[in-house]
């Protein structure tokens, strides 16, 4: 505790110019020797060093067990929760590309200058523990692609400990392509630039649109020579490594239970499960003799919210496998996702799934699959009774996750109250949609944005390019009536009012595959203008922002996104 607010001090009466003070401070900490400061490039220049001050705690590695081998020997591993496991830090000159100015002082309590402290770039990218740090490889499994996979584990993350801030919330911060692991497979446990950058910018993307996800504070990119067969189609080139930094409640998945019930481990998967209650599902009494049966339905109910969101904003996941699930019902692992343009219940985001079980139809359904499998893994500590009650639940899902769905698409749409003949609207327009293809981010928005008077005459400017598309439509004028019809129910609503409240939850900007592809090929330049012009435009995805509109950000998608594939080795 002391230490943390002697390096606070220090860091602030430092962040101005570099003292001898703070080069003796991080001589004492580090061997001078070992690091040249002329050769590392920054982002902005370099004016600090130090310690930064974020001390970690590190409760998960105090409470669950942990591996009795030390190190990223790629084995089966028993017994035990995590394995603590050093990253590998990357080849320099590191780059810091972006961060998160929401992460660092609303979550992480720091000032914004620390980004010019050396020390940042490399705790933040695996070079360097960060005061407090026990970096940690979870253990756990998984149904991929339906099937039992066995053990998967943290390939190539890193939990770094976790910072409980100013306002009481605990949050666990993980490295992504810091280096091997024991659960590495045959990975070489790095994550390439272009991948980097979609979780970076997708992840906070999600959070600002309002949906449950993991955030992401960082993202640096480095000179390590990365191999990637980009499409599967045996064709390796050299990529460069990149790490983000990223946050959430808990990283904790379906498959980390999956794995201790299909190993036996059931004294191991008790502590566990008891150990995420306690600390994750707060409201849950632990003496309650029917805690796991909350438990679960909590999760279930959870999921079901969250799938629903992901509908509201067109999203597809790409790979909700059962290790991709979160426990904690928040959107984690950003691979091959992808936001759906032209409404299609069939689109499937990653290019390979050919058979598209992972479509963004399809992922209620998945849910509720990975759902059964998380009731698989708590059925040895249920009583039958409790075992029955679960499965009620379950059947619950889909109505849960039905009312979530028709009350976020009643909002779309601007409807208060309830009509008995909203579901049909709803599914009119998606209709109607489906069958022109029509954007469907911008069809709703401009559905917030039209006049009614306008809608009435189908007179639409040019910029309402997604509404011109439905026109085409024999019915659509049949269901701008019905549509009308449903708006003058609302008696004391104004026109102005319904676009406010519709505008406040259809966004203008989504993160499109073809956005993140532009920025993409700049990041590999080294050019990182447009990752920023993304991360900042979508901090307000509601908002009509200028140099975003310039960008096209909101228009017709451009001709060459069409042909355009989800890169998807990662
Ligand atoms: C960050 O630190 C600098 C230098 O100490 C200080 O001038 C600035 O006001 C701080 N910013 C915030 C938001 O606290
Ligand atoms: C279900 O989850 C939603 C979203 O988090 C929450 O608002 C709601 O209260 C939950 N319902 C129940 C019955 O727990
Ligand atoms: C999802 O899980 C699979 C294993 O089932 C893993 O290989 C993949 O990396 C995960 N996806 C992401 C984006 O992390
Ligand atoms: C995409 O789908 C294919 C086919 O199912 C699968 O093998 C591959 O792992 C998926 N890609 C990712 C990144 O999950």
């Amino acid at each position: 505790m002391t230490k943390h607010g002697f390096t606070l001090f220090l860091f602030l009466s430092s962040v101005a110019s570099t003292t001898c003070r703070d080069e003796q401070d991080f001589c004492e900490s580090k061997s001078c020797n070992e690091r040249d400061f002329e050769q590392n490039h920054f982002y902005t220049n370099v004016k600090t060093y130090g310690e930064i001050p974020l001390t970690l705690s590190h409760k998960l590695s105090d409470a669950l067990p942990l591996d009795e081998v030390d190190g990223p020997v790629i084995r089966t591993v028993k017994g035990c929760v995590f394995s603590e496991c050093q990253p590998t830090p990357l080849k320099e000159p590191l780059t810091l590309a972006a961060v998160s100015q929401d992460v660092l002082r609303n979550i992480l309590d720091l000032n914004e200058s620390v980004i010019q402290n050396e020390e940042f770039v490399l705790c933040v990218s695996g070079g360097k523990r960060f005061p407090g740090s026990i970096p940690l490889a979870h253990r756990y499994g998984g149904h991929q692609f339906g099937n039992w996979a066995g053990q998967l584990g943290d390939g190539r993350a890193h939990l770094l400990g976790e910072y409980t801030n100013r306002k009481g919330e605990r949050w666990e911060l993980q490295l992504k392509g810091s280096g091997k692991t024991p659960y590495s497979r045959s990975g070489d446990g790095r994550a390439v630039i272009r991948s980097s950058v979609r979780e970076f910018l997708c992840s906070e993307a999600m959070h600002f649109l309002g949906v449950p996800t993991s955030r992401a504070l960082s993202l640096v990119v480095s000179e390590e020579p990365v191999w990637r067969d980009q499409f599967y189609n045996a064709n390796v080139i050299k990529e460069r490594g990149a790490v983000v930094l990223r946050l959430a409640r808990s990283w904790f998945r379906i498959g980390s239970l999956e794995i201790l019930t299909r190993t036996g481990e059931l004294d191991v998967l008790q502590t566990l499960l008891d150990f995420i209650i306690k600390e994750y599902f707060k409201s849950i009494a632990m003496n309650d003799p029917d805690k796991y049966v909350v438990f679960f339905s909590r999760v279930v109910n959870e999921t079901a919210h969250l799938i629903a969101l992901w509908m509201s904003v067109g999203f597809a996941h790409g790979v909700c496998n059962t290790d991709n699930f979160s426990l904690l019902s928040v959107t984690i692992d950003y691979g091959p996702f992808g936001f759906m343009e032209s409404y299609d219940p069939n689109f499937v985001p990653n290019t390979s799934d050919d058979e598209g079980r992972y479509s963004i139809g399809a992922q209620a359904n998945v849910g509720l699959f990975n759902l059964q499998k998380l009731l698989v893994a708590l059925k040895p500590l249920l009583t039958s009774d409790q075992l029955t009650q679960c499965r009620q639940t379950l059947r619950e899902y889909s109505q849960t996750y039905h009312q979530r769905f028709h009350e976020l698409f009643k909002a779309k749409l601007g409807f208060l109250g309830n009509q008995e003949k909203d579901s049909y609207v709803i599914a009119f327009l998606l209709k109607l949609m489906e069958d022109t293809g029509a954007d469907f981010t911008m069809t709703f928005r401009q559905l917030s944005e039209v006049t009614l008077s306008q809608l009435q005459t189908g007179s639409f400017p040019p910029s309402m390019w997604a509404l011109s598309d439905l026109l085409s439509h024999e019915y659509f004028r049949d269901w701008v009536q019905l549509y009308l019809k449903r708006l003058s129910r609302m008696k004391s609503d104004s026109d102005a009012a319904r676009q406010h409240r519709m505008q406040g939850v259809n966004p203008r900007y989504v993160l499109r595959n073809w956005m993140a592809e532009s920025a993409i090929r700049k990041a590999e330049k080294n050019d990182f203008s447009e990752v920023a012009l993304l991360q900042k435009t979508l901090t307000e995805p509601f908002v009509e922002q200028e140099e975003a509109e310039r960008a096209g950000y909101s228009s017709k998608p451009p001709s060459w996104a069409q042909q355009l594939r989800v890169s998807c080795s990662s």
